[in-house]
C-alpha cells in the first residue's frame, strides 16, 4: 500500500529568485492527487523537490518517517526506491531501447536475473499497450508512446509513490483519457500514493481524489476534489473554469483598472472563454474499469470528506452528498454489470483486454479501442481481466453523465 507524503513549511529560490514559500500539504497513502497551476509557477520544481532531486531552503518532506530534505545520501538513495517517476518529457535514453530502457530501473536497483527482468518489462510494456514496439528507439516513436513508455519505467518497481509530471503534455483528447483511466487503474491494483502534476483541467477535475493548487509563489488550497471542485476562492474558480475573467493573468497579476474591466464586460454578459458547466454539481470521479479492484483509497477519502463536509458552505455540502450517492451508483452498477457479464461468458475466451499496436503506430487502428487498455493479460491469474469495457468508458469530460 501506498506511503503518506507529508510536505511541510516547504520554500524553494534559486538565487534571489522564490519560486514558491511555505507549501504545507500531506499527499493521503493511497489517494490520487493532482497539483494544478499556471505554467512557470513551479510545479515540476516542486516535484523535484519531493524525491531529493532539488534541495529547499526551508521546510521538510516526510517519507516513511524520513525527512528526505536532511537524510543521507544513502538513505535517500532508498527512499527513492518507492518512488516512480514520469517526467514530463519522458526522460528516456535515446540510444536504448524502450525494452532497456524499461528494464533499467531493474537492472539498476535490484538483483534480478534477466529472464525475471524480462516478465516484469514485459508485463509493464503490456499494461501501457506497448507490445511489439520494445525493440523501438525513443527517437523513432511518437510523443505518447514516450509517455507510456516513461509510465511503464515508472512502474517496474512497483512503487508505493508515483509522480507524474504533465502526463497529458504532447497528447490528443482521447489518448489523454487513456492514459488518465490507466493511472486510475493502476492505483485500484496497486494501491499506490499518486501525484499528478498538470495544468489540465479534464485531468483535474475527474481523476484526482485531492487537488491542490499553486499561485503567486503559494499554495492556495489542498484539499479533496469535492472541497476544490465547489469553491468559491476566485483563483480555485478560475482555473477550474478555464476562463481568462478572473485573478490569473496572461502573464503577472492583474491590476485592480483591469479586474474592474472585465468585471464591467462580464456584467454586460461578455464571456472570458471559459467552460460554461454548472459549478454547482460535481463532475462524478473517473472509476476503475470493470474488473478491477475496487480502490481502497475511496473509503479514506470519504471519511475525511465526511469529517469536514459541516464545516464547507451549504451548497457545497448539497454538491458534494449528490456526487457521493451518483458515484455509489454507479460503481453498483459497474459491479452488477461485470456480474452479469462474467455469468455470461464463462469459457466465452474473453479478450485479452490490450490496447496495443504490433506496428509501433501511436493510434491502435479504426476497430480500436473496442476494449480499454487495462490490465495485461494475466497468464499468472494474478490480475483480473477487464470484460466489455467498451461499454463502459469513463468519459473525462464528465458531460455525457
Ligand atoms: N534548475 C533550475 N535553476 C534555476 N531556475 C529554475 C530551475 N528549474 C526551474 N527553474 C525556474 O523555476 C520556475 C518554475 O519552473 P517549473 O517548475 O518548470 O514550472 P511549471 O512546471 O509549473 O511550469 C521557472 O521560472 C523556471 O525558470
Ligand atoms: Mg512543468
Amino acid at each position: 500500500m501506498g506511503v503518506e507524503v507529508s510536505v511541510e513549511g516547504l520554500t524553494k529560490s534559486f538565487g534571489s529568485q522564490n519560486i514558491w514559500r511555505d507549501v504545507t500539504m500531506t499527499l493521503p497513502a493511497g489517494e490520487v492527487s493532482a497539483l494544478l497551476g499556471p505554467s512557470g509557477t513551479g510545479k515540476s520544481v516542486f516535484l523535484k523537490t519531493l524525491i531529493g532531486l532539488l534541495h529547499p531552503e526551508q521546510g521538510s518532506v516526510i517519507i516513511d518517517g524520513t525527512d528526505i530534505t536532511q537524510c543521507s545520501a544513502k538513505e535517500l538513495y532508498e527512499i527513492r526506491k518507492l518512488f516512480g517517476v514520469l517526467f514530463q518529457d519522458g526522460a528516456l535514453f535515446g540510444s536504448m531501447s524502450l525494452y532497456d530502457n524499461i528494464a533499467f530501473p531493474l537492472r539498476e536497483h535490484t538483483k534480478k536475473k534477466e529472464d525475471e527482468v524480462r516478465d516484469i518489462v514485459m508485463e509493464k510494456i503490456d499494461l501501457v499497450g506497448l507490445a511489439g514496439a520494445e525493440d523501438k528507439l525513443p527517437g523513432e516513436i511518437s510523443g505518447g508512446m514516450r509517455k507510456r513508455a516513461g509510465l511503464a519505467r515508472a512502474l517496474v518497481l512497483d512503487p508505493q509513490i508515483i509522480l507524474c509530471d504533465e502526463p497529458d503534455s504532447g497528447l490528443d483528447p482521447v489518448r489523454t483519457a487513456y492514459i488518465s483511466q490507466l493511472l486510475i487503474d493502476i492505483n485500484a491494483q496497486i494501491d499506490a500514493t499518486i501525484l499528478i502534476v498538470t495544468h489540465n483541467i479534464n485531468i483535474a477535475r475527474t481523476i484526482p481524489d485531492n487537488i491542490g493548487m499553486l499561485f503567486r509563489k503559494e499554495l492556495v488550497m489542498f484539499g479533496p476534489r469535492e472541497q476544490l471542485l465547489t469553491s468559491e476562492q476566485p483563483v480555485v474558480k478560475q482555473f477550474l473554469s478555464g476562463d481568462r475573467f478572473g485573478p490569473i493573468g496572461m502573464s503577472e497579476e492583474k491590476d485592480e483598472a483591469v479586474q474592474k474591466q472585465e468585471e464591467a464586460m462580464q456584467a454586460a454578459g461578455i464571456g472570458g472563454g471559459g467552460t460554461k458547466d454548472d459549478f454547482s454539481e460535481i463532475i462524478p470521479q473517473v472509476q476503475p474499469n470493470p474488473g478491477m479492484p475496487e480502490r481502497k483509497a475511496i473509503k479514506r477519502h470519504r471519511e475525511r470528506v465526511h469529517n469536514m463536509l459541516p464545516d464547507l458552505p451549504p451548497n457545497a455540502q448539497d454538491a458534494i452528498r449528490r456526487s457521493m450517492a451518483e458515484e455509489d451508483r454507479m460503481r453498483d452498477e459497474m459491479a452488477a454489470h461485470v456480474d452479469e457479464q462474467q455469468t455470461v461468458a464463462v469459457g466465452a475466451g474473453q479478450g485479452s483486454g490490450e490496447w496495443t499496436s504490433a506496428g509501433g503506430d501511436d493510434y491502435p487502428g479504426s476497430d480500436a479501442p473496442t476494449q480499454s487498455w487495462a490490465t495485461p493479460p494475466a497468464a499468472d491469474s494474478t490480475t483480473t481481466q477487464p470484460i466489455d469495457t467498451g461499454r463502459h468508458q469513463q468519459p473525462t469530460d464528465g458531460r455525457s453523465h
